[in-house]
């Protein structure tokens, strides 16, 4: 419901906060299975980026629905809704002048298209982190499959829920068999070239 409200144009803008921050923004978005690596590297990748001086935020859903998406299950229905909250929260910080890491599984193509329409194109980097279901069910560090397996979970991504990889990434880190070392390279290596 947006009855009634007026958007107001404010002095300062997104390209004001850039310039202070003394870099661009982008969202830096990091799909894939639950256990697949995206909480690891986004956070490596992070460290680095600060280190070097630019300003980031780090949004991921294990932290994010134990707060603002408390009240989601893992249905469908709000799983969109956790995404597109994610995509409005991200739209904010990247106005912010921060540089965005945002590790979610978001199984589903259409919500991450929701992402992109939201926070634009040009700002959103999607970042497949490709790891087999066999590998993420042995690495299992949170237990989640072995529930999921017995029935104690329901609609677990990868094997009672589906699970749309990106068709045409803007970038694609394959784990099993890479270091993550080498991964975070590949990355830091992509979005320092695009940062201006
Ligand atoms: S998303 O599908 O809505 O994007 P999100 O990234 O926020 O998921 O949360 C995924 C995290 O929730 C997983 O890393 C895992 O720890 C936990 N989780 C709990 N139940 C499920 C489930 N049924 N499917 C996937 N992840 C789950």
């Amino acid at each position: 419901m947006s009855l009634y409200t007026i958007k107001h144009d404010y002095k300062i803008t997104k390209s004001n906060r850039e310039k202070l921050h003394g870099h661009s923004t982008y969202l830096l978005w990091f799909t894939g299975l639950s256990g697949s690596g995206k909480s690891t590297l986004a956070n490596l990748v992070e460290i680095a980026l600060h280190e070097k001086g630019i300003s980031t935020c780090i949004l991921d859903g294990d932290n994010i629905r134990q707060g603002i998406n408390k009240d989601l299950s893992f249905s469908p229905e709000d799983r969109t809704e956790n995404i597109r909250r994610i995509a409005e929260i991200s739209n904010l910080m990247l106005n912010a002048g921060l540089l965005t890491l945002a590790a979610f599984v978001s199984p589903y193509i259409k919500d991450r298209e929701g992402v992109k329409q939201i926070v634009g194109a040009d700002n959103f980097v999607e970042i497949y982190v490709n790891t087999s279901i066999e590998e993420c069910e042995r690495r299992d560090v949170k237990g989640l499959y072995k529930k999921a397996k017995k029935g104690e979970i329901k609609n677990m991504t990868g094997i009672s829920a589906p699970y749309e990889a990106p068709v045409n990434p803007d970038l694609e880190v394959v784990t099993d068999g890479h270091s993550i070392e080498e991964n975070v390279k590949i990355i830091l290596e992509f979005i320092t070239k695009k940062l201006k």
